[in-house]
């Protein structure tokens, strides 16, 4: 029974995009840092396993936030009076220009961290700032913290303003230098090539960031078809291209060359030229259903995505959503596809619970490997869930889910393991 430990109490999890499993009173067997399965009758062979026991609390997989800028934590709820290219500029270009401060990061990254930790997220994909100290000082409390994480150095070397630009040959040299510094220092933590956007990156930028991907196998984090603005700039930018997608893609840069998360994908539907880069790359979307309504982006096509066989996960979008949560992410997915419904597309039924549960989990947590669900030889990642102030009725599993993701502020993480460790504990 060497390192069997067996979580009991009431299981939910997604075996696929149409299946979710509920369970009462299971038990969740798992061997280190690996899940070895879920049973409703405890097999024989397990009988003398660690027990701890969670009756009554709802046992799930970890949520995968797949898209979070760390730095904007700052000044989240904040400025959401305008769209995209005007709020980068008003709001989010100035607050990222502190962190060259290293003791500006010092005074607010905590924060994030520890609000990160304390969240039921397991796994993140991280966009910090253009700048190499702050940047690690990040990822050394990140590897600290026990949550597991891409984090990205950010790539900027046009159409930025003065305080917050590196030259071509600058930022390529930074982000050298800022892999070799981390290089072998963590366990939990891991860098990804994050060039911000198309307008934001030149040419020779994305060519030489290609070049480390190839050279590292790095994986890239970006944004896509957020803003009908920023697509017509990017055709500007990029005219040989007849789709955004493209202008990664033309430097591997979008799934071919390296695994891929494109944040938003609002549009991508408009091009099929898109859909099928997204598709046949196998590219990560990270849907950020907040965020796209607080900046009136629009609301991405989840579900005609999700019936073409693409990945997608969620973010939160911090600070373009104003929290970490992803139980409001979840209610936020669900709500803005029914706007969606409404006005946009009378096809596509909206997003349910069981979905957004699935994008949230087994989704987003695709991208870390075999991460988000609860079968055999996947990673060992969960939160237990005390939501005892929200059944006043006997509810399904499915219903205290339903109320979980609604109302998740009447709730408390019981615990919460990464890679088999119940990181809650960790001072
Ligand atoms: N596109 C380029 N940068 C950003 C950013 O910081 N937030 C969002 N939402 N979109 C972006
Ligand atoms: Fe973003």
């Amino acid at each position: 029974m060497e390192g069997i430990r067996i979580l009991k109490g009431d299981i939910i999890y997604s075996k696929s995009q149409d299946e979710l499993v509920t369970m009462k009173d299971g038990f969740l067997v798992t061997k280190k840092d690996t899940i070895l399965g879920v049973y409703q009758v405890l097999p024989i062979e397990y009988s003398e396993g660690l027990v701890e026991d969670y009756t009554g609390k709802l046992i799930m997989p970890g949520f995968t936030d797949l898209h979070v800028h760390a730095p904007q934590y700052t000044f989240r709820g904040l400025g959401m009076n305008m769209e995209l290219i005007p709020w980068l500029n008003t709001y989010t270009f100035p607050a990222e220009a502190r962190y060259a401060d290293i003791e500006y990061a010092k005074k607010v990254y905590p924060k994030f961290v520890e609000d990160l930790k304390n969240s039921p997220t397991t796994r993140a994909g991280i966009f910090a700032t253009i700048h190499v100290e702050s940047t690690e000082y990040l990822m050394d409390l990140l590897e600290e913290s026990g949550v597991i994480a891409g984090v990205g150095k950010v790539n900027m070397d046009r159409n930025s303003p003065e305080n917050l630009i590196e030259e071509t040959e600058e930022t390529l040299r930074n982000t050298r230098k800022w892999l070799s510094d981390i290089d072998g220092r963590y366990k939990r933590v891991f860098p990804i090539v994050t060039p911000r956007f198309i307008p934001s990156c030149t040419n020779e930028t994305m060519e030489g960031l290609a070049e480390i991907c190839r050279e590292t196998g790095l994986s890239v984090q970006s944004h896509l078809s957020e803003n009908q603005s920023e697509i017509a700039w990017v055709q500007e930018l990029h005219p040989d291209t007849n789709c955004y997608a493209q202008a990664y893609d033309k430097y591997g840069m979008c799934g071919s060359g390296s695994k891929a998360i494109m944040a938003h994908c609002v549009y991508s539907d408009q091009r099929k030229e898109e859909l099928e880069i997204l598709k046949k790359n196998q590219v990560w979307v990270a849907h950020c259903p907040e965020s796209n309504m607080n900046l009136a982006s629009g609301v991405a096509p989840v579900k005609k995505m999700m019936r073409e066989g693409i990945r997608i996960g969620i973010g939160t979008d911090v600070a373009a959503g104003s929290k970490l949560s992803l139980f409001t992410a979840m209610a936020d997915a669900v709500k803005a596809s029914k706007m969606r419904w409404v006005y946009v597309d009378k096809e596509e039924e909206p997003l349910t619970v069981a979905e957004v549960f699935y994008l949230a989990t087994a989704g987003g947590g695709s991208f870390f490997g075999k991460v988000g669900r609860f079968e055999e030889g996947y990673e060992f990642d969960a939160v237990i869930i005390d939501d005892s102030r929200l059944s006043e009725d006997e509810l399904s599993l499915y219903e205290r889910l339903e109320r979980l993701v609604y109302v998740p502020e009447e709730s408390q993480i019981a615990a919460k393991y990464v890679r088999g460790e119940n990181i809650l504990l960790h001072k």
